[in-house]
C-alpha cells in the first residue's frame, strides 16, 4: 500500500496531533534516542516541550505525517539577532522518526524541507550534530550530502557511558540564482 508521506512547518498544534508526536517521540527515545533525551518523558513533559519549542521566535518545528499523523519532527535553529557574523548559519536539530513509520523515505523529506526552508529565510549553511552511534542517522546525512568536519570525543553521556558525536555542515544553494562562494574572496 503507498503511504502518503507529508513534512509542514507549524506554529501551533491541536492536542489530536500533539499526543499523536508526544507517542512518536518517546518512542523514537526508547528505541535508542537520537532527541537528547535519553529517558521516555511522558506525554505531559513532551507536551510542555512542544509548546515552549512553538513560543521561541528562533525555532521553527516541522512534523512529518504518514497518512496525516504525526510520526517525526524537527527543529531548526536560527542564530540570534546579535550574531551577524554567523548570521548565515543555521542549524538543524531533533531529527528523528518514530520507529514505527521508518523506512518509507519521511526523514529524507523532513531534511529536505528543513534545508529548503533555511535556504528560503537566507541561509547558506546547514549544521548539525550526531551521536557516532546513530548509525542510521549518519548514512542518511552523508547520502544527503553533509560534511563530517569533527568529532568530539566526549560529546553526550549515555546510561554512564561518554559518547562521541560527530559534526555536519552542508553548503545550501540560494533559491534563485548565485552559488555560494565561501572561499573568502567574494
Ligand atoms: C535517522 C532516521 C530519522 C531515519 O528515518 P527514516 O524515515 O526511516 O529514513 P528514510 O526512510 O527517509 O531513509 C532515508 C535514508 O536513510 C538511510 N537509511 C534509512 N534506513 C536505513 C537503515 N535501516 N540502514 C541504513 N540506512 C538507512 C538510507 O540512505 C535512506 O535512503 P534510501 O531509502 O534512499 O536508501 C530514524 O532512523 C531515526 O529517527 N533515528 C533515531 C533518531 C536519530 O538518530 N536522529 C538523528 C540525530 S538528530
Amino acid at each position: 500500500m503507498d503511504h502518503e508521506l507529508r513534512v509542514e512547518r507549524v506554529d501551533q498544534l491541536s492536542d489530536a496531533d500533539l499526543a499523536d508526536l508526544c507517542e512518536a517521540t518517546d518512542a523514537a527515545i526508547i528505541e535508542g534516542g537520537g532527541f537528547g533525551w535519553v529517558e521516555p518523558q511522558g506525554r505531559e513533559a513532551l507536551t510542555r516541550h512542544f509548546r515552549g519549542v512553538l513560543l521561541v521566535p528562533a525555532i521553527e518545528l516541522f512534523i512529518a505525517r504518514l497518512d496525516g499523523v504525526p510520526v517525526g519532527s524537527a527543529q531548526l535553529i536560527r542564530p540570534p539577532r546579535n550574531n551577524e557574523a554567523q548570521a548565515f548559519g543555521a542549524q538543524l536539530t531533533h531529527a528523528y522518526i518514530a520507529p514505527y513509520a521508518r523506512g518509507h523515505g519521511l526523514a529524507r523529506l523532513l531534511v529536505s524541507r528543513v534545508e529548503e526552508r533555511a535556504a528560503a529565510l537566507g541561509h547558506r549553511v546547514l549544521n548539525l550534530d550526531v551521536r557516532e552511534t546513530q548509525h542510521t542517522a549518519i548514512t542518511l546525512f552523508e547520502v544527503m550530502g553533509y560534511t563530517r568536519w569533527g568529532t568530539h570525543p566526549a560529546y553526550a553521556r549515555v546510561r554512564g557511558r561518554t559518547v562521541a558525536g560527530h559534526y555536519y555542515h552542508k553548503l545550501l544553494e540560494p533559491p534563485h540564482g548565485r552559488t555560494l562562494d565561501i572561499s573568502g574572496n567574494g
